[in-house]
């Protein structure tokens, strides 16, 4: 890889301030979540999620298409993935969590990628392990209570019958010049990356290849995965299918501030499988603080929290808004110190993910059914 590049789904490079994303989104290519679209939003599905709400989904790409699509009854689907390469934290599933949220409201079918093939390219890992990551993985997602009869896995090594002949034709239309520039590949990179991208646009022409029209795709992720995405939609249209649409999400910064939660130090983030006891062990310990040096200097200046890891956690998973405003107030003002903070955010986290777990022992009962079949789709 070049260092030329802020931004790859392999490399976020640098620090990532908050004041970062609206740049990154326009050298990207990609418009900003404004009022009159959340109002838009509203309009159809009733209310806003809290991601959007606190901007966590903060960009979009001709996501307008999708609205006044749905408007007119003409159905879309969704698309968005996951690359097995190790446990997930809680980062990884702020798309799903987001995507479950659409596919209530909407009520639309939904792909799940998993692209196992890109983990054996892009990490040094054996395929034994990338194979157990994949069916924790997918139980991970599932634990989220995706609707079983419109949520269809991708596992890419284990159903490439689907994707292959697709995607030749996608990588026709892709040089190694543009995928240079994309994805900063230099000459040492193994021909297999280069290709990879086009594996992982084609969930987003597939349903409409196989029942032969046209229908929309959105795909939910965050910024890092943009490029594969910006370079699908140049190509898409000359196969004869729309440019899928996308809704773009910040990332979840380490426990230590900046940059994105990482798979690869287990300090910097929390994983779906920590205890309570690690959970609040993580976060006393390492989570980046918006408070001050002393309980005396927070009682009289009081924190930031637009900064605090533990309090955007918090508000992340806690439902009732009046209660994080609330809160949001006690902790600016100096009411609540960062302690106190991060005690709240452990035992947030920790309930949440306890309410994972039944629907996780039932999708592990059910998993294949959960598994993606090209017959579903195709047009009889
Ligand atoms: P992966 O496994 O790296 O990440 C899964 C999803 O999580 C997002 N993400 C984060 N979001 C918030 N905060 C973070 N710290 C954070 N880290 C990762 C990613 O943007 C992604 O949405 N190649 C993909 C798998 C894939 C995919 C897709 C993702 C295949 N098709 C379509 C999105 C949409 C990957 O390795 O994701």
């Amino acid at each position: 890889m070049t260092d030329k590049m802020d931004i790859t789904p392999w490399e976020v490079s640098g620090e990532l301030k908050e004041t970062d994303y609206g740049r990154i989104a326009s050298e990207f290519g990609a418009k900003l979540i404004d009022d009159k679209m959340l109002d838009r939003i509203r309009e159809v599905t009733g209310e806003l999620h809290p991601f959007l709400r606190y901007g966590i989904f903060f960009a979009h790409r001709d996501l307008d298409l999708i609205l006044d699509d749905y408007r007119k009854g003409k159905p879309f689907y969704l698309y968005t993935g996951r690359g097995p390469s190790g446990k997930m934290h809680l980062g990884h599933l702020l798309p799903f969590m987001f995507t479950k949220w659409l596919q209530e409201k909407f009520g639309v079918h939904l792909i799940i990628q998993i692209t196992d093939d890109e983990k054996y390219l892009f990490r040094d890992i054996d395929e034994a392990e990338i194979k157990k990551n994949t069916k924790e993985n997918v139980l991970d997602i599932l634990s989220l209570g995706f609707k079983p009869d419109l949520t269809h896995i991708l596992i890419d090594s284990e159903q490439a019958d689907s994707l292959y002949n697709h995607a030749i034709r996608v990588s026709r239309h892709i040089t190694a010049s543009t995928a240079k520039a994309v994805f900063g590949f230099t000459d040492s990179d193994s021909i297999g990356k280069y290709f990879f991208t086009s594996i992982q646009a084609v969930p987003a022409f597939l349903i409409s290849a196989l029942k032969g029209e046209n229908v929309r795709c959105l795909i939910p992720y965050a910024i890092d995965q943009d490029p594969h995405f910006k370079v699908a939609r140049d190509v898409i249209p000359k196969l004869g299918y729309y440019k899928p649409s996308s809704i773009i999400s910040k990332f979840i910064p380490s426990l230590k501030g900046g940059g994105k939660m990482s798979s690869s130090d287990s300090n910097s983030g929390i994983y779906l499988d920590d205890t309570p006891k690690e959970v609040r062990k993580k976060l006393m310990k390492y989570a980046f603080s918006g408070g001050r040096d002393t309980a005396e200097e927070q009682r009289k200046y009081g924190a930031n929290p637009d900064i605090d890891f533990a309090f955007n956690i918090y508000r992340m998973l806690e439902p009732d808004r009046v209660k994080v405003d609330e809160i949001y107030a006690k902790y600016k003002g100096g009411e609540i110190l960062s302690g106190e903070m991060k005690q709240l955010a452990a035992n947030t986290i920790s309930g949440f993910l306890e309410t994972l777990k039944p629907a996780r022992e039932e999708a592990a009962r059910n998993y294949g059914s959960y598994m993606f079949n090209a017959e579903e789709f195709r047009r009889k």
